[in-house]
């Protein structure tokens, strides 16, 4: 069977123009959750979209990861040669040590961090005439993931640290300037843990044995040899960056309150179901991750479609989130429909999706779903606050998106 295709010979600006919308508009309107398109310079890229899509892009037998990531994403976002580009014995190996980290006294000790880091915030928001929730929730999430990863951090360094973090999250969707700001991050910030390890394997610093700082300080490949440090600062990178990131869900989840004001009665009377409900409905409602890549492993037919070996394919993260077979009317915002949801590892994949220890799936989802819940806590039921007039709206072509105004609080008071 043909599959569907996009006509051009390069529609890199279509992609450009249309942002997290650009494979799901196509997905409408070729009636399909699949399409051929070209990208990056004509080459031909399958998108694939949906719950059905989801589980065929997980089979580590039909795809592989290596070569999919572009050198431009592994330059800012990523890191060179991470978790993220490996595949078979080798990803396994490294995933169990990011798994490792995740253990549920781990997972606890992570919100007690966050809450008391959120503690410290706001009674320094009180003394301020202004708070930029964006900005300021990205400090507090490098103090949290600094602390909880065992990872030193001076009061001098911490708005550098905190601007580096951000910049190399902020450069994933980006050309020019902003692109380049997140290549100098993440040089700036590998020679900063480079020398955080390297203090640690001389013995200098004593992290505590169940810190990521220890665990990729004295990790071993497969080989038995211990990882090269350049090798260690990327991977525990991918630990502190991503919980910083955080800070995104938690602006998103302000404006969601904000357009929302009836759920603050919901959270405060129906705390703990009511709470999770929200925080999923935050990661499906709001956009970060766009689309996923990975290239096929050897030639196989799904669904009478023949994809052969070598061929780029992006699933569509985005739109899965939007599908109207998965979600009744997607385009609302409501915490209820999670309520006795029914989730499989597919169907909901803000964060990835299949399994977390064979697969890529993001280590990081425990952690960021307990961040976002101690964070609304605060936001919801903790704090109050004015929020004055601003341009809130956020756009779906800038990769990632943030409300124009960061938002923007006021007369920040403790209950
Ligand atoms: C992978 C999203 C937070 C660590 C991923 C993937 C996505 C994602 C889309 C790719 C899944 C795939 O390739 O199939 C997010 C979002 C976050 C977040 C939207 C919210 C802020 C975190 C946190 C951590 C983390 C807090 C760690 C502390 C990782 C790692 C991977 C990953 C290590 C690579 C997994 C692998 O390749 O096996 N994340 N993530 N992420 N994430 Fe997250």
């Amino acid at each position: 069977m043909a599959i569907p295709r996009e006509k051009g010979l390069d529609n890199s600006l279509d992609l450009l123009l249309e942002g997290y919308r650009y494979i799901i508009n196509r997905r409408i309107r070729f009636q399909s959750d699949i399409f051929e398109t070209r990208l990056m310079g004509g080459k031909k890229v399958i998108c694939i979209g949906g719950k059905e899509a989801a589980e065929v892009f997980y089979d580590n037998e039909k795809f592989r990861r290596q070569g999919a990531a572009p050198k431009r994403i592994q330059k800012t976002l990523l890191g060179e040669n991470g978790v993220q580009t490996l595949d078979g014995v080798g990803h396994k190996h490294r995933k169990k040590l990011f798994m490792s980290l995740m253990t549920p006294e781990r997972i606890d000790d992570f919100i007690e961090i966050t809450s008391k880091q959120w503690q410290i915030a706001i009674e320094n928001w009180e003394q301020k005439k202004e708070v930029v929730l964006f900005d300021a929730t990205r400090e507090i999430m490098c103090r949290i993931a600094c602390e909880w990863a065992g990872v030193p951090l001076w009061a001098k360094e911490l708005q550098q640290r905190t601007t580096d973090l951000s910049a190399m999250i902020d450069a994933f969707g980006a050309f020019g300037p902003r692109h380049w700001r997140g290549r100098q991050a993440r040089n700036r910030s590998e020679q900063w843990i480079r020398g955080v390890i390297q203090q640690v394997r001389q013995g200098q610093l004593m992290p505590h044995e169940d810190t990521a700082l220890y665990a990729m300080a004295w990790h071993s490949n497969l080989d038995g040899k211990l990882m090269d440090i350049q090798m260690a600062a990327v991977e525990l990178l991918n630990i502190i960056r991503p919980i910083v990131a955080i800070a995104r869900y938690v602006t998103f989840s302000a404006l969601a309150l904000y357009n929302h004001p009836e759920s603050k009665d919901k959270l405060q009377t129906d705390s703990e179901e009511y709470s999770h409900m929200f925080v999923q409905e935050v990661r499906r409602f709001y956009p970060f991750g766009p689309f996923l890549g990975a290239k096929v492993r050897s030639d196989f037919n799904w669904n009478g479609y023949n994809f052969t070996n070598g061929t780029l394919v992006l699933l569509d993260i985005y739109g899965t989130n939007y599908d109207q077979d998965l979600w009744e009317l997607p385009e609302k915002f409501r915490p209820e429909r999670f309520r006795g949801w029914q989730g499989s590892p597919f169907n909901f994949i803000p964060q990835g999706g299949g399994e977390y220890d064979i697969g890529h799936r993001c280590a990081g989802e425990w952690i960021t779903i307990e961040g976002m819940k101690v964070s609304l806590d605060f936001l919801a039921n903790r704090i109050d606050y004015q929020v004055p007039k601003q341009n809130l709206n956020f756009s779906l072509v800038r990769m990632p998106p943030i409300p124009k105004s960061r938002f923007v609080i006021r007369k920040v008071k403790q209950k």
